[in-house]
């Protein structure tokens, strides 16, 4: 297994920008998501760093070797990486065994030798009872665990993963997550996972890259990037966040936060060490960080819009008196019910204020 870096890495298609000056360095061994809406050019970078096709600019490194730079490539195969689709790309004429040894026939492995590796690598997805079915007698998890183990049976230095789950319904989405954890904890690859989901995204990854147009919006755990998000775009796109404008931003030395007015109400929220007096900021914050405050007076006024019933908990959806057009949630209690229209008092429990942004 090897580390990935990508320097400066820039790509273009006709005189469209796709990758723009994307750096990402990954850690042997681990397991990094590549996080963003559709369009902003996840694809793109896995096809460079495959080798299907070339940078513009910047290079791009497995350990220390240099695998591209302007004008200059390994070719894909012998980059010795694996990646998993999110069609599963089996082919149908062949059982479950002969997929996974594929490869390793191309390669002039012996059939005795390939039968073994191929048996080796289902058991690692617990596929090995399978292994004279054809593709066609599974379900879609059974066939992306094929893909996976064919991935795997061609001991690739690193392995890319596409929107593996896409094609998957919600109930085998979750239990995929696990397997694929419990993978990546089995045979400590060196994994890059592209999804623009953000919570499958949180549930694998040691890191996560968010990406927006062609750029590395941002770079961190993913408790961080719930925690303390860079950017407004960041903040909105994981964990259903939301943000709300605050006023009168002060230092709060002793306790190392601030003080915020929100909605004409004192709070006291987290931000970045250093982080300037202002007249105004921008506050991020997710429903489960909203409390019903017990008084009129420690809270915000807002009015319901509607409620909706999760089980576990009703999901209030409001706006702040003063702010109408802002449309909030928050997480209450099973057992409340609301009307629309009633008057509620809403208090930040917890919150980060983003930097830089006013
Ligand atoms: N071969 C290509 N030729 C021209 N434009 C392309 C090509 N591949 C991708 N694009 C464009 O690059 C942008 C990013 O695409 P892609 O990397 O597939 O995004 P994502 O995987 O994040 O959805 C899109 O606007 C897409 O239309
Ligand atoms: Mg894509």
């Amino acid at each position: 297994m090897a580390s990935i870096s990508l320097e400066r890495v820039s790509k273009a298609y006709d005189r469209k920008q796709v990758l723009d000056d994307v750096s990402l360095d990954v850690a042997e061994g681990e397991f990094v998501a590549i996080l963003g809406p559709s369009g902003c050019g996840k694809t793109t970078m896995l096809r460079l760093i495959a080798g299907f096709e070339q940078i513009d600019a910047g290079a791009i490194r497995f350990g220390r070797d240099v695998i591209a730079a302007p004008g200059r490539s390994v070719p894909p195969e012998k980059r010795n990486v694996g990646i998993v689709f999110q069609n599963y790309a089996l082919w149908p004429h062949m059982s479950v065994a002969e997929n996974v040894g594929y490869a390793l026939k191309v390669a002039g492995v012996s059939s005795e030798m390939r039968r073994r590796r191929s048996v080796e690598a289902l058991a690692t997805v617990d596929m090995d009872r399978l292994a004279d079915r054809s593709p066609a007698d599974l379900s879609g998890g059974q066939r992306q665990r094929v893909a996976l183990a064919r991935c795997l049976a061609a001991a690739p230095s690193v392995m890319l993963l596409d929107e593996p789950l896409a094609n998957l319904d919600v109930h085998l989405r979750a239990s995929m997550e696990r397997e694929f954890s419990e993978f990546h904890r089995r045979t400590g690859a060196t994994m890059i996972y592209i999804t623009h989901d953000q919570s499958e995204a949180m549930a694998l990854a040691d890191r996560i890259a968010v990406m927006d147009a062609g750029r590395i919006v941002q770079f961190a755990t993913p408790r961080d990037l719930y925690r303390e998000p860079e950017s407004e775009m960041v903040a909105r796109f994981i964990g259903n966040g939301l943000v709300l404008p605050v006023s009168d931003l002060r230092e709060d030395t002793r306790s190392g936060r601030v003080e915020v007015d929100v909605f004409g109400r004192r709070h006291t929220v987290r931000a970045r060490y250093g982080q300037p007096a202002a007249a105004a900021a921008r506050l991020s914050v997710h429903p489960d960080d909203l409390l019903l405050a017990g008084d009129e007076t420690s809270g915000f006024d807002a009015e319901v819009e509607c409620i909706i019933y999760r089980g576990s908990h009703v999901e209030v959806h409001f706006h702040p008196r003063r702010a109408p057009d802002l449309s909030l949630s928050l997480h209450a209690p099973h057992d409340r019910v609301f009307e629309p229209g009633a008057l509620i008092s809403v208090r930040v429990g917890d919150g980060w204020v983003l930097p830089g942004a006013a």
